[in-house]
C-alpha cells in the first residue's frame, strides 16, 4: 500500500534529473561531463564496465522503426551490465490501443528503472517522464528532438580535431567550436536531428547553417536559437562549411508537401564533384538512414571525407554515458575530490579512439 502511494506521487513530482529529453536542457558543463563520461566508459576494461549498471533494468519503448539508435542503446546498456527489454508498437498492447501513459506505468510496475523512448509525437518523451517519474532518454520524439544523436555527432566532430586536443578528450566549453561552421542540409523541417544539433552546437561556439528549399526549411528555422542561420544556396553553404551534415528526406512525414525529387537532387544532392570543388576539407556526416542517390551519392557516403560509420560507432559510447547518467552508474564520472567540481574525468590511455 505504502509503495503504491509512493509510486503515484512520483508521477506528479516532475521530471527525473537523469532524463535526457532535449539538447536545450544541457548547459556546456553538462555536455562536457557527458562527453568525458563517454570517453571514460569506452576506455574501461569490459569486466569493470559490466559492473557500472550491473543488474539495473532499462526498457526500450519504440513506436517507430529504428536500426542504429535502438541497437546502440541496447548494446550500450548491456555493456554496462544492465538488462534490457524491448517493447515495440508492432508486438505489444500498444497495437490494442494502450496509451503511452498506461504503457509507461506498466513498464514501471514491471520494474523498469529507465525508459528509452522513440515516438512519432513531439513532446512524448517529456510526457512519459512526467507520467512515470522515471529517467526517460529521448531516442527521437516526432519532429522535436534527438539529443543523443546530436551528442554523438558532436563526439564525431571532436574526434576529427574540430575542438582541438581538449575537445577530443571530451573537455568542451563555450569556445570549443568557435569559428567552425556546421551545415545541416535537406529536410530540416521534419528533422529532430537538425533541431538537437542546432540547439547544441552553438553552445560550444559553432555557427550552424541550415540549408534546403523552402518547403523543407521555413525561414522561421532561424529562430531555433542564437548562432543559427538559413541559407538557400547549397554551393554557398558548402563553401563556408567545416562539417556538412546531410539529412534524409523523411517521406513518411511529407504528407501534403509538394516536393519534386529531381529538382531537389539537382539543387541539394551532395555528389563528389560538388564536395571536391566547394568543400574539399569538410567532414561529411549523416545521421542515417542514408538513401544513396538521393541526398548524397554512394561515392560521397563511402568516400574519404565521410565519417558516417564513425557516427554510428560513437552512438554506443554516448548512449552508455546517457544511461550511466540516468541511472547513477557506480564509480564513473564522479568527481575525484569533494571540493573540486570542475576537474574533468581523466581519460585513460588504453583503448582510446583514433
Ligand atoms: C534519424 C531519426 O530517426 O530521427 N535517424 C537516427 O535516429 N539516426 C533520422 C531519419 O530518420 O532520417
Amino acid at each position: 500500500m505504502t509503495e503504491r502511494v509512493a509510486t503515484t506521487n512520483r508521477a506528479t513530482t516532475g521530471i527525473h534529473e537523469g532524463c535526457l529529453i532535449s539538447a536545450a536542457q544541457l548547459d556546456v558543463a553538462e555536455v562536457s561531463r557527458i562527453l568525458s563520461l563517454a570517453n571514460e566508459l569506452e576506455s574501461m576494461g569490459f569486466k569493470k564496465r559490466a559492473k557500472v549498471l550491473e543488474g539495473r533494468r532499462a526498457a526500450l519503448l519504440f513506436y517507430e522503426s529504428s536500426t542504429r539508435t535502438r541497437t546502440s542503446f541496447e548494446l550500450a546498456a548491456k555493456q554496462l551490465g544492465a538488462t534490457t527489454t524491448l517493447v515495440s508498437d508492432k508486438s505489444s498492447s500498444i497495437e490494442k490501443g494502450e496509451s503511452l501513459k498506461d504503457t509507461g506505468l506498466t513498464l514501471r510496475a514491471l520494474g523498469a528503472e529507465c525508459i528509452i523512448l522513440r515516438h512519432p509525437s513531439s513532446g512524448a518523451a517529456e510526457m512519459l517522464a512526467r507520467f512515470t517519474g522515471l529517467p526517460v532518454l529521448n531516442a527521437g520524439d516526432g519532429w522535436h528532438e534527438h539529443p543523443t544523436q546530436s551528442l554523438l555527432d558532436l563526439r564525431t566532430m571532436l574526434s576529427h580535431g574540430l575542438g582541438g586536443e581538449l575537445g577530443a578528450a571530451g573537455q568542451v566549453d563555450s569556445r570549443t567550436l568557435a569559428g567552425k561552421t556546421i551545415a545541416i542540409v535537406g529536410d530540416i523541417l521534419h528533422s529532430r536531428v537538425a533541431r538537437s544539433n542546432a540547439l547544441l552546437l552553438p553552445k560550444l561556439g559553432a555557427r550552424v547553417v541550415l540549408c534546403g528549399p523552402v518547403p523543407l526549411l521555413p525561414d522561421a528555422a532561424e529562430e531555433i536559437g542564437p548562432g543559427v542561420s538559413v541559407e538557400r544556396d547549397f554551393i554557398a553553404t558548402l563553401q563556408q562549411s567545416d562539417v556538412v551534415m546531410m539529412l534524409r528526406i523523411q517521406k513518411e512525414r511529407l504528407a501534403g508537401l509538394e516536393l519534386d525529387l529531381a529538382e531537389y537532387i539537382a539543387g541539394y544532392q551532395l555528389d563528389e564533384e560538388r564536395l571536391k570543388k566547394y568543400a574539399p576539407k569538410a567532414l561529411v556526416l549523416h545521421p542515417g538512414p542514408i538513401i544513396r542517390g538521393l541526398e548524397l551519392t554512394a561515392e560521397v557516403a563511402d568516400g574519404p571525407q565521410s565519417a558516417i560509420e564513425e557516427q554510428v560507432h560513437n552512438g554506443v559510447a554516448i548512449r552508455m554515458a546517457a544511461l550511466a547518467r540516468a541511472l547513477g552508474g557506480k564509480k564513473v564520472g564522479k568527481k575525484k575530490k569533494k571540493d573540486d567540481d570542475s576537474k574533468p574525468v581523466e581519460k585513460k590511455g588504453k583503448g582510446e579512439r583514433k
